[in-house]
């Protein structure tokens, strides 16, 4: 008899673990072994959830807050998503337009759950946030990347749109500011987009626009659906309290768009994971309705560390940096250090070669840029203090100078 063991989906295995995770994994083992190892490789705030917003927890879970919550989020949330949605986004949702979910994550799952057939290509600006595209995979999508060039500062060119849309197409997603460029798109450059979107009705539109509080040097986040109201009703405008309140372990993203899409995606959580929890989506309303001060003073710190990381990076010789407008990383290029051997002996052939020894020689954790679909370059998180940082790019530099 043929002993055969209970296999997997082929979907599971469409869906790697995302480059992110896997670094972070092996910096933690590094650690473990007494490494001082500084990881400027995860997405993630350094600050504190602000007080009033873990009070308003509290409150809310002794206030007996704390039975099954509505699927798309409670009424109380609702209205603060939709006061903000009007007041900093120009944009008036209904609350059938609205739902919350699990992270910015789970809107993106719902809604690709909710829409993609096998076969149906999804447009995603490289380079992007790895989620995009093993979501697209994981239903059966094909993505299709519109290549954003760094003489462009990483912004998506209407050409490089119109060049990757086919009658295939199910969705375009926009993802500014951007992770992992920090490129913030122009009101102009958005008009040339919904241009290109006005002649292909059949197509929805995801606007990721999740770290729009982190904008620097004065420029200005512009929503798709308020630039091309025209285009409301194909608009899917996600956005969620991880970046902008650091508050990535309470779990809470949310979206506005059409009342049949908001439907669809809310049967489709219903049927996953049903709605969010009752305390986190309290925290998440203080959060929406709190003084926009404290977003001013966070962003503030990651442009001020994010000039020191970008001057250091450039004085390396052999290293490439444009100045990001937004969010919290550098994308800093790399392409004269490779086909060049590591002081610790290690042939860098790819982006990938040179962020494993940068790890395991100087202990600096990063993600290559080819993980995020444009190499060679790195992506560093701005997300940690200065003294990391310093240190860090300290290393790196050694690393470089160590090149033969
Ligand atoms: C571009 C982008 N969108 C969405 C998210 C989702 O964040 P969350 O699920 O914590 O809301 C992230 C997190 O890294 C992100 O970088």
């Amino acid at each position: 008899m043929t002993v055969t063991e209970p296999g997997f989906a082929g979907r599971t295995e469409r869906l790697a673990s995302p480059a992110t995770i896997a670094m972070a994994v092996r910096a933690r083992a590094l650690r473990a072994q007494g490494h001082q190892v500084l990881s400027l490789a995860l997405g993630e705030p350094d600050f504190a959830t602000p007080p009033a917003v873990i009070e308003a927890a509290h409150r809310a879970a002794l206030d007996g807050q704390t039975k099954y919550p509505p699927v798309d989020g409670t009424p109380a949330l609702k209205a603060a998503i939709a006061r903000k949605f009007a007041r900093e986004n120009g944009l008036t949702y209904a609350p059938a337009e609205l739902m919350v979910s699990n992270g910015g994550k789970q809107v993106i799952f719902n809604a690709f759950m909710a829409t993609i057939d096998a076969g149906d290509e999804i447009v995603i600006p490289a380079p992007y946030w790895v989620s995009y595209p093993l979501a697209a995979r994981l239903f059966g999508g094909v993505p299709v990347f519109a290549d954003c060039r760094e003489e462009d500062g990483f912004r998506l060119s209407a050409a490089a749109l119109e060049a990757a849309i086919t009658p295939r197409t199910r969705w375009v997603v926009l993802n500014f500011p951007s992770n992992p460029t920090g490129a913030v798109m122009t009101l102009a450059d958005l008009e040339a987009i919904a241009d290109v979107l006005r002649r292909h009705p059949r197509i929805w539109i995801l606007s990721d626009e999740i770290y729009e509080h982190l904008v620097f040097d004065g420029a200005r986040h512009h929503s798709i659906a308020a630039v091309a109201p025209d285009l409301t009703s194909r608009v899917l405008t996600l956005n969620g309290v991880s970046k902008s309140y650091a508050m990535t372990g309470w779990r809470v993203g949310y979206a506005g768009g059409p009342e049949r899409l908001i439907r669809m995606m809310t049967r489709v959580q219903g049927n996953a994971t049903s709605g969010v929890c009752s305390i986190s989506q309290a925290a998440a309303a203080a959060a929406l309705d709190g003084p926009a001060e404290l977003i001013a003073e966070m962003r503030d710190t990651y442009a001020r560390r994010r000039t020191m990381v970008v001057e250091a990076l450039r004085a390396i010789p052999g290293v490439t940096c444009a100045m990001p407008q937004g969010a919290f990383y550098a994308y800093p290029g790399i392409a004269a250090c490779l086909g060049r051997t590591s002081r610790g002996g290690r042939m860098l052939t790819t982006d990938e070669d040179f962020a494993l020894a940068l790890l395991d020689e100087q202990h600096v954790a990063c993600v290559h840029g080819s993980a995020f679909g444009k190499g060679p370059y790195l992506r560093l998180s701005c997300a940690t203090d200065d003294e990391t940082l310093r240190e860090a790019c300290a290393r790196i530099a050694a690393f470089v100078d160590g090149l033969v």
